[in-house]
C-alpha cells in the first residue's frame, strides 16, 4: 500500500474508468508523487457512462479536484463533455487526460500519439522522412497516425481488418499534414519495403493471437515497433528480433504519457 501522508491540503486527481479493478494509474502515479515528495494523489473513481455528466459537472466545481486521467470506456464521451480541446484531443475526437481550470472550465488532450513518438524518439527512432507501414486504425492507432505525421513521416500507410476505418483515418491524417503522403488499405496489403512496420491492433494481447503481420515478408532492416506493453516480448517482436529487425517495445509509450499527463493535469512528474 502507498504510504501517502494524505492531508486537507493534498491536491487530488482522479482516473475515470468503469470498471476500475484493472487500472493501474492510481499506483503509478502515487509512487511516483511519492518519489518526488510531491503532495497529491490520484484515486481510481468508478463511474458509469449514464453518470459520467453528473460526476464530471460535481468534480469541476470541486476546488481541490484538479484533473482525471481517462480510459475505457470514456474518451469519447469526455471529449464531448470538455469545454475545450488542445489539438491533440480535437483531431482524434477522444481524450484521455483532463485538467480543470480555477474557474471551473474543463480542458481535454489525448496523449496515446504524443507519448508513442516521444517514446520512440527516446529510443533512438525519428520518423521525419520515414516511409511508416502502421497496422490497426482503432483508438490508440488514430492518435498514433496524426502523431507521426506531425513528426515528419514522408508517407504513412494504415492496413485495418476494417478498410473502411483506415481509409476514412487516412483522409483527416491526409488533410491536417499534407505534406505527409497517407493512405488506407487491408490488413493483408504487402508490408515490404517500409523503413517501419508499428502494430496498433490488439493482435499479440493474447496468447494464440494470429500476427498482424507476416514477418517473413517484411524488408530487411526495417524496424518494428508495438504498443502492446504486456507481454513486452510480443510474438511479433520475438519473431522480428529473430529475423534481425531492429524492435521497439510498447511500455515507453505509456512511460511517455504518464509523464506528458501529469504536466497536462498540473502536477509534473521529474524526468
Ligand atoms: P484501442 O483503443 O486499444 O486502439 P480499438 O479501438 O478497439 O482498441 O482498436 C483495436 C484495433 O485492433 C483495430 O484496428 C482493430 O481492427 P478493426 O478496426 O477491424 O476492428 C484491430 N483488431 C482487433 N482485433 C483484431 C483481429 N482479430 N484481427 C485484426 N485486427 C484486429
Amino acid at each position: 500500500m502507498p504510504t501517502l501522508d494524505i492531508t486537507g491540503k493534498t491536491a487530488v486527481y482522479g482516473i475515470l474508468a468503469h470498471p476500475t479493478d484493472h487500472v493501474r494509474a492510481p499506483q503509478v502515479f502515487n509512487a511516483a508523487y511519492e518519489a518526488a515528495g510531491i503532495d497529491a494523489v490520484l484515486v481510481p473513481l468508478d463511474v458509469t457512462p449514464e453518470n459520467l455528466a453528473t460526476v464530471v459537472e460535481a468534480l469541476k466545481v470541486t476546488r481541490n479536484f484538479h484533473g482525471l486521467t481517462v480510459t475505457v470506456p470514456h474518451k469519447v464521451a469526455m471529449a464531448d463533455l470538455c469545454d475545450e480541446l488542445a489539438p491533440g484531443g480535437e483531431r482524434v475526437g477522444s481524450v484521455n487526460a483532463i485538467r480543470f481550470t480555477e474557474d471551473g472550465r474543463m480542458l481535454g488532450d489525448n496523449f496515446d500519439g504524443k507519448g508513442y513518438v516521444t517514446g520512440m524518439r527516446k529510443a533512438g527512432f525519428d520518423f521525419a522522412g520515414k516511409k511508416v507501414l502502421q497496422l490497426g486504425a482503432g483508438g490508440a492507432g488514430m492518435s498514433i497516425a496524426f502523431s507521426v505525421a506531425e513528426a515528419g513521416a514522408a508517407e504513412i500507410v494504415l492496413a485495418n481488418r476494417t478498410v473502411a476505418k483506415a481509409e476514412a483515418l487516412g483522409q483527416r491524417v491526409q488533410a491536417a499534414f499534407p505534406g505527409t503522403s497517407v493512405s488506407g488499405v487491408a490488413a493483408d496489403a504487402d508490408p515490404a519495403g517500409y523503413d517501419v512496420v508499428i502494430n496498433t491492433t490488439s493482435l499479440g494481447l493474447h496468447d494464440g493471437d494470429a500476427l498482424p503481420v507476416d514477418v517473413d515478408r517484411l524488408s530487411a532492416g526495417t524496424a518494428v515497433s508495438e504498443i502492446i506493453m504486456t507481454p513486452v516480448h510480443t510474438e511479433l517482436l520475438k519473431r522480428a528480433e529473430a529475423k534481425g529487425h531492429p524492435i521497439y517495445f510498447g511500455k515507453p509509450m505509456l512511460d511517455e504519457q504518464i509523464k506528458l499527463i501529469g504536466a497536462f493535469m498540473g502536477c509534473p512528474l521529474p524526468d
